[in-house]
């Protein structure tokens, strides 16, 4: 990133606050800026850590409040908060960095002098473009993995797999703009029984040409049939012994067994590639279960055999958690015939990922009906004595709430994008003048759709369970995700009809821009590096999203004052800097989301 902040702060004739705060990142965030001063000046007041204050000062939840905020008791000052706070707002030098400090009962709060907050933001997000927000200092030599989707093979994406994979790639888009090293590692199933049924299924059902057409779908429906038989020929039928005994030749290293299955693996990794394409994800790995040596697992058991935590049931193998954690209960580490579970495969995955990453921390983007089965491995791991135990995090969600009623028990990510697609579509073709301009109208209908999909899913807290409702996810009313783009649109068609170059919106003078929709506009867009970091902290997609809603609204309040038509050059040079600074938060933003931003739409 260029250090344009520095530069701006020498143009204006102003001196950096010289402070070396943890945490505190000047040279990327305007917000700092400011920060630093205000903690260098209070500590001059009150000689209180540096730290301290600045750990105090917070954003306000409306720009009516201030820029930054500080609750005057968290500085554990001598004397009464609310006098200290009128006595502070009286000795505070104003200036070029603080405009105002207004006292409210034992709160501060601080107003950014306008001038130079607009000189800095909007030439730090002209001169940095893509990395406006990066807080490189952050991750600086760290590691990261982020385990996301991790759909089982053969069988197609439902939304539970949608949320994993929309919620780790923008994780992971994260944890890269904080400079960390990244690795995107998606964890198939693709071991178990269910491979023995499929083999068998296949056998019964299966057809070469439909497999190579359509993989998964087709490998979905052999299952669903050969599912059936089981259950009405019964456990003990030939059928499903004839299952059993295929997977045990899996786990035995049967090359003719494996044979089978590693096409149908191949095959579902290629259709995934496409599909994660389309979100714009890239994965460094495709592991899975079946990836996991027996090795590992086995020397779990024996260490938990060692520590006397081992009960055998019935010719299976239970530990004992419960000695460390209540609620962990007892689980199976290994079946009576020897062959692993899903508990002990992710026993055995993580430690070779440690060995061969030495990961400084390790996310598990996994539904929250899993929430019992990561505590029970990671505590496995921790009594195994790894001390990375404690690295690892799991990030949880709710469910998809309401699939069924369209479509069978589950809608299909294929479909669901696809029908959103051509929904964007109709609605596109309304609007005939503007659609005849658009090149590719099927693309952007695609993308469209994608960000309407995605949006609707990152809105609210993870946690929450949401209902699946087509009506709100192809909707442009709202707070939407084709809200978002059609804001963007707006900011590039605003930009194109100006006829104004890029490169001349550096040389705009900002001082021109002094109506307060427009200066709300920049103090909202300098908040965008801190949003990062609050991101960072909640693993929230919402706390971006919300951000990007908050931001379009202000936008669009300003279109109706800030006009660039029909000004004088000079005029409309410094409002269009404004939108395309503010343009540029949208975009990265949106792609920090995992959205790709259309120009027209
Ligand atoms: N394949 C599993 C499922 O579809 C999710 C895997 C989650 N990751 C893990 N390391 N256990 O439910």
């Amino acid at each position: 990133t260029v250090d344009s902040i520095t530069s701006s702060l020498t143009s204006l004739g102003l001196e950096k606050p010289e402070l070396e705060i943890p945490g505190s990142n000047p040279e990327n965030n305007v917000v700092d800026i400011f920060r630093n001063y205000i903690v260098q000046e209070l500590h001059k007041l009150t000689s209180i850590d540096v730290q301290v204050i600045y750990n105090a000062l917070n954003t306000p939840a409306t720009l009516d409040k201030g820029d930054l905020i500080l609750p005057l008791p968290q500085l554990k000052l001598k004397g009464n908060p609310k006098e200290k706070a009128e006595e502070i707002s009286q000795q505070f030098i104003k200036g070029k960095y603080i405009e105002e400090i207004k006292p409210q009962g034992v709160f501060l709060q601080f107003y950014f002098n306008q001038s130079t907050l607009l000189s800095l933001t909007i030439n730090d997000t002209l001169a940095n473009k893509t990395n406006f927000g990066s807080l490189p200092g952050i991750g600086q030599n760290k590691s990261i993995i982020v385990e996301f989707s991790s759909p089982n093979i053969a069988k197609p994406f439902h939304a539970g797999h949608l949320r994993s994979t929309i919620i780790g790639g923008f994780l992971s888009n994260l944890y890269e703009k904080a400079g960390y090293k990244v690795t995107r590692i998606n964890y198939l199933g693709d071991w178990g029984k269910q491979f023995g049924i499929l083999a068998v299924g296949f056998d019964r059902y299966g057809s070469e040409e439909q497999l190579t057409n359509d993989p998964i779908n087709h490998l979905f429906e052999v299952y669903v049939k050969i599912n059936k038989d089981i259950t009405e020929e019964g456990d003990e039928s030939p059928t499903n012994e004839a299952a059993k005994a295929y997977f045990r030749r899996m786990e035995d290293g049967d090359e003719e067994a494996l044979k089978i299955w590693a096409r149908f693996r191949k095959l579902s990794i290629d259709k995934y590639i496409d599909t994660y394409k389309r979100l714009n994800i890239i994965y460094d790995i495709y592991s899975g279960e079946s990836q996991v040596s027996q090795e590992s697992m086995k020397d779990a058991v024996k260490l938990f055999e060692e520590k006397g935590l081992v009960h055998v049931d019935r010719g299976a193998k239970l530990i004992d958690l419960t000695k460390f954690n209540k609620k962990l209960g007892k689980c199976l580490i290994e079946k009576s015939d020897g062959t692993s579970l899903y508990l002990t495969r992710d026993v055995g995955e993580a430690i070779k990922r440690y060995n061969n990453f030495k990961f400084d921390k390790m996310i598990y983007v996994v539904a929250s009906q899993q929430d019992l089965h990561c505590q029970q491995f990671f505590e496995i791991l921790k009594q195994m004595g790894f001390d990375w135990a404690n690295k690892l995090e799991h990030v949880n969600f709710g469910m998809v709430l309401g699939m069924s009623t369209r479509k069978g028990t589950v809608v299909f990510l294929d479909n669901i994008l696809q029908e959103t697609k051509e929904k964007m579509h109709e609605v596109m073709k309304k609007n005939e003048a503007k659609y005849a301009q658009i090149e590719d109208p099927d693309k952007i209908a695609d993308l469209v759709g994608i960000s309407a999909v995605m949006i609707q899913d990152m809105q609210s807290k993870r946690i929450n369970n949401y209902e699946f409702k087509w009506d709100r996810m192809t909707s442009f009313e709202g707070d939407t995700g084709p809200y978002l783009q059609y804001a963007h649109s707006r900011l590039s068609s605003v930009q194109r009809k100006s006829g104004i170059e890029e490169s001349e919106l550096l040389k705009a003078d900002l001082s021109l821009l002094t109506e307060p929709s427009a200066v709300n506009l920049v103090r909202t867009i300098a908040q965008y590096p801190d949003i990062i970091k609050k991101a960072l902290k909640t693993h929230e997609p919402s706390t971006v999203v919300t951000y990007l809603f908050n931001l379009t609204h202000i936008v669009s309040q300003c279109y109706d004052i800030l006009w660039v038509a029909g000004q004088e050059k000079e005029l409309a040079l410094a409002r269009l800097a404004l939108y395309a600074s503010a343009k540029q938060v949208l975009y990265n933003g949106m792609t920090l989301l995992g959205l790709t931003p259309v120009d027209r739409m």
